[in-house]
């Protein structure tokens, strides 16, 4: 089918359809923006801000990854465009989209925990009481979630999509 989500119309010179390039650049952003905001609340104090980022990141995720999900089922052949890498065969490639799958699916739903719980358990404009310890704790698996997310989800596209 020709949409802008068909197969080979990535922008990347790898096999990767346009959603999964854009899903493993955007993945560097994600990560670089939510560094920035754990930065700003540990070292500045800048409570709003690290608020207002990681909400509009959670937003933002969210769109993505029903968009990814939308084209993954409905557009993309994802195993048509992995075939032709060394590692398909073997089935190296379907283990590495299950380690990724392990931290994909629990980490949106920490995420929204985390924002839920913090908007309502933080004061506004925001500032820290007696819910940080649990925030801190909970925040922190969010983070290393999305990182180790990112992390598979590279190794993924590389042995699925650049790998040949
Ligand atoms: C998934 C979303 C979020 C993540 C991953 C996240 C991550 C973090 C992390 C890692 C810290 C600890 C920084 C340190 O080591 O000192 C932190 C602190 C904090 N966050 Fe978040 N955060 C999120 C959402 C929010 C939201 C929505 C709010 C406010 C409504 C918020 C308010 C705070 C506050 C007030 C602190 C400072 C706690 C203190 O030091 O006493 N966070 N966050």
């Amino acid at each position: 089918m020709l949409s802008l989500f068909a197969q080979n119309y990535g922008f990347l010179p790898t096999r990767g359809s346009v959603m999964l390039d854009f899903v493993f650049l955007a993945m560097f952003g994600v990560i670089v923006i939510m560094g920035v905001s754990i930065a700003l609340v540990r070292f500045r104090r800048m409570y709003n801000l690290h608020k207002w980022v990681q909400i509009i990141l959670g937003v933002v995720l969210l769109l993505a990854v029903i968009a990814f999900e939308v084209d993954m089922r409905f557009f993309t052949n994802w195993r048509e465009l992995a075939e032709p890498s060394p590692y398909y065969a073997s089935g190296t490639v379907d283990t590495s989209l299950y380690i990724h799958l392990a931290f994909a699916i629990p980490t949106p739903l920490l995420w929204i925990y985390v924002i839920v719980m913090a908007i309502g358990k933080f004061p506004s404009p925001v500032m820290p009481n007696s819910y940080s310890n649990t925030h801190k704790f909970w925040a922190r698996l969010a983070a290393i979630g999305m990182t180790m997310t990112a992390v598979t989800g590279w190794v993924f596209y590389y042995l699925g999509f650049v790998a040949s």
